[in-house]
């Protein structure tokens, strides 16, 4: 392996290539990946696994091992697993586990045998592109209240770019619109719900978010045939018309229920160690605020484009719907976004139109 270099994230020291050699998902290099960009990304999810406190816990897609060397070193985790297939990975992952004097078991095996072996109560699965081959095995070895923690970088997919792709892929049809982050992300949820039923497991999101390029979510088993049927009560479809939305049968199937767990969110803590402390903090307080609004978002620039006008700034846009008595609240999804539970036409009266 060519020289590596040490760099420091949360607790833990760990060795990667240099960046150039960093494999990526398109890219023909040969090195192990690390990107210094998913920080966050991790971050989250050791807040997460304190909050749940899952005592044996598997990085399946490993790569460098960060994320599972800083579950052993930062959660209360009683064992922690950390594979990946690559054996250049599985000897940098010993190494590394080895540097940070972590009690960590290295494997190098194909995930879907590994999970299928054992079970776990919390199962990380962090691929290049989408999680779809990994779901069916995962799920099914988890404990009876285990959680799933799913990110997909395929966002492009999921948002309506290549809508065929989505339909072989996660079985349904994506929106491509203002509001693709949200019912892309609710797509991925849709269809690790409905791979969960098929294995009478129902699986429920206490964590779901959209970050940079990718999605994340984060599931709750619900074991038992009835608590499957009551999750799939909740999967369903979107029309989208101009500006507004409704249930319907053209965008979907998707999750059309909660995305965070509100008590999980007031549970997390973010630590003095953390990277992205400031960034996630800012996270946390937007999802609070929008964890029990309603289901989809309103973009400031569209409905101000649609009326010819100009887009009021957004505490104004927020304070002029609460004071008819609305609720609204920013969205983590879009920075010119709101949720709110007000009629298209008060909505519109806040832009200046009457
Ligand atoms: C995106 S990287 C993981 C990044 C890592 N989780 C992190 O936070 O830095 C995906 C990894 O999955 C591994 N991989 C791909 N298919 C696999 C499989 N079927 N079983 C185990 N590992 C696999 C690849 O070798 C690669 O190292």
């Amino acid at each position: 392996m060519v020289g590596l270099v040490e760099i420091e994230e949360g607790l833990a020291r760990i060795l990667v290539p240099p960046a150039e050699w960093r494999k990526g998902p398109n890219s023909a290099d040969v090195e192990v990946f690390y990107n210094p960009t998913m920080e966050l990304n991790r971050d989250i999810s050791v807040s997460l696994l304190n909050t749940l406190s899952p005592r044996r816990v598997l990085d399946g897609l490993a790569a460098s091992g960060i994320r599972g060397i800083r579950f052993s070193l930062e959660t209360s985790a009683e064992e922690v697993h950390i594979n990946d297939r690559d054996p250049k990975a599985f000897e940098l992952i010993k190494r590394n586990i080895e540097l940070n004097s972590s009690d960590a078991i290295a494997h190098n095996m194909n995930v879907n045998a590994l999970a299928m072996e054992t079970g776990f109560d919390y199962i990380d699965i962090d691929p290049f592109g989408t999680p779809v081959p990994f779901l069916d095995a995962a799920v099914r070895s988890l404990s009876r209240k285990g959680v799933i923690g799913v990110s997909a970088t395929d966002t492009a997919v999921l948002c309506g770019a290549y809508p065929k792709v989505c339909k072989r892929r996660y079985m349904a049809n994506p929106a491509h619109n203002w509001c693709m982050h949200e019912a892309g992300l609710r797509i991925l949820i849709g269809y690790i719900v409905r791979i969960a039923a098929t294995h009478d497991i129902g699986l429920r999101p206490v964590l779901s978010y959209s970050a940079d390029h990718y999605f994340r979510a984060y599931l709750r088993v619900e074991k038992g045939a009835r608590k499957a049927d009551k999750a799939l009560e909740s999967i369903g479809f979107l029309d989208f018309e101009g500006l507004s939305w409704k249930e319907g049968r053209e965008y979907g199937p998707m999750w059309l229920g909660p995305l965070f767990d509100r008590d999980i969110l007031d549970s997390m803590r973010v630590e003095e160690h953390f990277g992205t402390k400031k960034r996630m903090e800012k996270m946390l307080e937007i999802w609070k605020k929008e964890a029990d609004m309603p289901l989809c978002f309103h973009e400031s620039p569209e409905i101000a484009s649609h009326l010819g006008t100009s887009s009021p700034p957004m505490e104004r846009i927020l304070g002029r719907l609460r004071e008819m008595r609305y609720r609204a609240e920013r969205t983590h999804f879009s920075p010119t976004g709101f949720k709110t539970d007000a009629p298209p036409d008060d909505i519109f009266r806040v832009f200046g139109h009457n």
